[in-house]
């Protein structure tokens, strides 16, 4: 069903229980074929699609996956900690965490372009890969949790997805991708089959870049923040009013650009906050979520009392076309 010239058009779609335990049984078996008995190192971002190539890698060849975690900065709030708890605490993985915040945020400093900033980003995961590589024995292979749409959107030239392409010849690693034939709501049926825990399985797809791609232009530890606190508001609104389940993706941006506004009765140049709520079925075109008045009134007091640097809350209201889901 998967060998490696088949498209997804013409694929049985994965949407039972049963046909993931079929399509599991064969990737176990492919990775197997494919490894051996290599060690298999892998970008552990904690969203579907690294979780459940992670949860098929630890089946497939148990402790020879070296899960790496890197905290580029741009994760949203509470994520690193949880990445943690999970894999290391509750799964036992064999999980490298890597706090390169820093590093992330001053290769990007000043870096105003889009596709600019994901291509250092981008470059600078491998990096970080390469030496960790380098720090173990014998890796062999680079687990990756592209997905069937991450290709389209790249053969198309409609965007440069870090996840997808070329890895630096010298760094000799052979990709082991056991999930690049599906779109987003397979991987969340076969992440069940798994037994993974649900809210891992639910979480919001999230690009790889992160926050990086929401706060726009050039990055300011300031701006980040907010967006992070303002990001984090959001969901937790959303969680409270049974939207969490409901709606497909759901997130703020913070443009980097400032209007005036009025706060404690004295003038406040600040940045707005966006806020971005979709349903789609693959992400390829996308509708806006109703979200209730009430509610957008709640989360814009919450957003402009709560967070350091936010006067004003938008919501965003185009659909995909003619927006893409992401503002870069
Ligand atoms: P766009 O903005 O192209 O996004 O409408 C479509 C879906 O893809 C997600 N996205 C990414 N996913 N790596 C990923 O794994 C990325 O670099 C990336 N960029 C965008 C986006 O969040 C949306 O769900």
């Amino acid at each position: 069903m998967t060998s490696s010239n088949v498209r997804p058009e013409t694929m049985e779609r994965i949407t039972t229980e049963a046909l993931a335990n079929a399509f599991i049984e064969e990737q176990i078996r492919e990775i197997r074929e494919q490894v051996g008995d290599g060690k298999v190192l892998l970008a552990l971002s904690g969203g579907v699609d690294s979780s459940v190539v992670a949860a098929l890698l630890i089946k497939a060849i148990g402790r020879n996956l070296v899960c790496v975690h890197v905290n580029h900065g741009f994760l949203r709030k509470g994520e690193p900690e949880q990445v943690i708890q999970v894999f290391r605490n509750e799964m036992n993985a064999n999980l490298i965490y890597v706090d390169a915040a820093d590093r992330f945020l001053e290769k990007v400093a000043g870096v105003s372009d889009p596709e600019q900033k994901r291509h250092i980003i981008g470059e600078e995961f491998i990096k970080v890969f390469d030496e960790e590589a380098h720090k173990l024995e014998g890796i062999g292979f680079l687990g990756q949790g592209t997905i069937y749409p991450d290709i389209l959107e790249s053969e198309k030239g409609i965007k440069a997805h870090h996840n997808v392409g070329g890895l630096p010849e010298e760094m000799k690693m052979e990709l082991v991708e056991p999930v690049k034939l599906l779109y987003k709501d397979e991987v969340r049926v076969v992440g069940k089959a798994l037994g993974l825990p649900e809210n891992m399985v639910e979480r919001q797809p999230f690009p790889g870049p992160g926050l990086a791609v929401r706060c726009t232009g050039a990055i300011t530890r300031d701006r980040l923040e907010a967006l992070r606190e303002s990001d984090a508001i959001l969901r937790e609104e959303f969680a409270n009013n049974g939207l969490a389940g409901k709606v497909w993706q759901y997130f703020t941006i913070v443009p980097d650009f400032k209007t005036t506004g009025i706060k404690d009765g004295a003038r406040a140049f600040e940045w707005p906050c966006v806020i971005r709520a979709v349903n789609t079925k693959d992400a390829m075109t996308a509708t806006i979520e109703e979200i209730p008045y009430a509610l957008l009134a709640k989360i814009t007091d919450r957003i402009t009392h709560e967070v350091k640097g936010i006067n004003r809350v938008l919501y965003d209201l185009t659909p995909k076309p003619t927006g893409t889901i992401e503002w870069e």
